[in-house]
């Protein structure tokens, strides 16, 4: 009986790994990545003309990345005043989990937020643009 069972376990088990080595699994996982904004958070508060760091989740990031990157800065209330790419497609990795931006001349806010992408754009939490100093 004993026995049975562990055997069921185990086609079971083989069964799962064939079918999340499938092409089309692969394929899912590869398009779907999102990875999670860690940093700007609720708490961050940017100052206009500083050096930050945008950073990211990588853990789950898949073998090979079919889409390119881009950082843009929104307003998540409203319309974004200009064009506001931080960083512009393609012009950093997005297995590094950070990069490095300006923060652009914007009026100061509560209501911003980044948008990474990505296959999909991953928005992070509202955050702070103050005015320099
Ligand atoms: C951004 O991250 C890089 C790499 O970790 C670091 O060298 C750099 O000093 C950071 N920049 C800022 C503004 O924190
Ligand atoms: C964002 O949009 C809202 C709604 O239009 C506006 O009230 C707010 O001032 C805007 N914030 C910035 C920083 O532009």
């Amino acid at each position: 009986m004993h026995f049975k069972l562990s055997a069921l376990t185990s086609v079971l088990a083989l069964f799962a790994v064939a079918s999340t080595a499938s092409p089309l699994e692969a394929r899912k996982a590869l398009d779907v990545w999102n990875p999670r904004i860690t940093s700007p958070n609720a708490d961050t508060v940017w100052v206009v003309g500083t050096k930050v760091n945008v950073t990211w989740d990588t853990s789950d990031a898949p073998q090979r990345i079919s889409s390119g990157s881009a950082v843009m800065l929104r307003n998540s209330t409203g319309p974004t005043p200009a064009d506001l790419y931080l960083k512009k497609v393609n012009t950093f990795d997005l297995r590094d989990g950070t990069v490095e931006v300006t923060v652009p001349d914007v009026p100061p806010g509560t209501d911003y937020v980044v948008v990474l992408f990505g296959d999909s754009g991953n928005w992070s939490p509202e955050f702070e643009i103050a005015a320099a100093y």
